[in-house]
């Protein structure tokens, strides 16, 4: 078989949560950790990608020859994503936040001031986005963390984004932020149900797919 290679293709990858600010020292997260974005990033750099990985606020280390932009909000990220277009493929693993705090106070909420209230504004689905936007990559692949009915509503997300493959994560016993994950890969000819697997063969294998799609 042919050496599988992403020399000379781009690869936006975005990881891990976004923060959405409330006052200057308060925030709304979410529990993701990171790792298995940051897990993809460094497989597709191994095979030769210019990763152009988009990271919400996590304790990670860069992997090798990745290139990384840090952002906190999901407007960030979705300004950092379309600066790094055009690309290849973008793989969007970021837990982005569905809301924002509609009004950001300027200075801390203090303790003893009328009891605040938090309007919400929904966020920029970037993966949707880009499923529309004149700049989609060729292959565009999003995820899905489910707990139910894991396929039928990862198979609706890949349709609803206009992604090329969900990669849905069945979450029902688990919870983020672990050292593996049990996969099914949905494209438009079916789905491959992977074992449960260390986060690094899974981007291991999705970089190998990534490779043979974009060959
Ligand atoms: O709709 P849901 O959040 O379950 O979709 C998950 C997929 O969509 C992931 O690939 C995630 O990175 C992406 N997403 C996004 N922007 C959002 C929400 C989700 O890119 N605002």
């Amino acid at each position: 078989a042919p050496m599988r290679s992403l020399t000379g293709k781009r690869v936006i990858v975005t990881a891990g949560p976004t923060h959405e600010p409330i006052d200057p020292v308060r925030y709304i997260a979410n529990r993701s950790s990171g790792k298995q974005g940051f897990a993809i990033a460094a497989a597709l750099a191994r095979l030769g990608a210019d990763v152009r990985l988009i990271a919400g606020p996590v304790m990670l280390p860069t992997p090798a020859g990745v290139t990384r932009i840090d952002v906190e909000t999901a407007r960030e990220m979705a300004q950092a994503v379309d600066t790094a277009l055009p690309a290849d493929a973008a793989v969007m693993v970021a837990a982005v936040a569905d809301w924002r705090v509609d009004a950001i106070a300027g200075q801390k909420i203090k303790k003893g001031d009328a009891q605040p209230a938090l309007t919400l504004t929904e966020n920029p689905d970037i993966l949707a986005e880009l499923g529309r936007s004149a700049r989609r990559p060729r292959l565009l692949i999003g995820f899905a963390a489910e707990t139910e009915r894991v396929i039928e509503h990862a198979a609706a997300k890949r349709a609803r984004k206009q992604a090329d493959w969900i990669v849905a994560n069945d979450v029902s016993g688990d919870v983020m932020g672990g050292d593996a994950n049990t996969i099914h890969l949905i494209t438009a000819d079916g789905v491959e149900h992977w074992a449960k697997l260390p986060k690094d063969e899974v981007a291991a294998r999705l970089a190998g797919k990534i490779a043979d799609a974009l060959q």
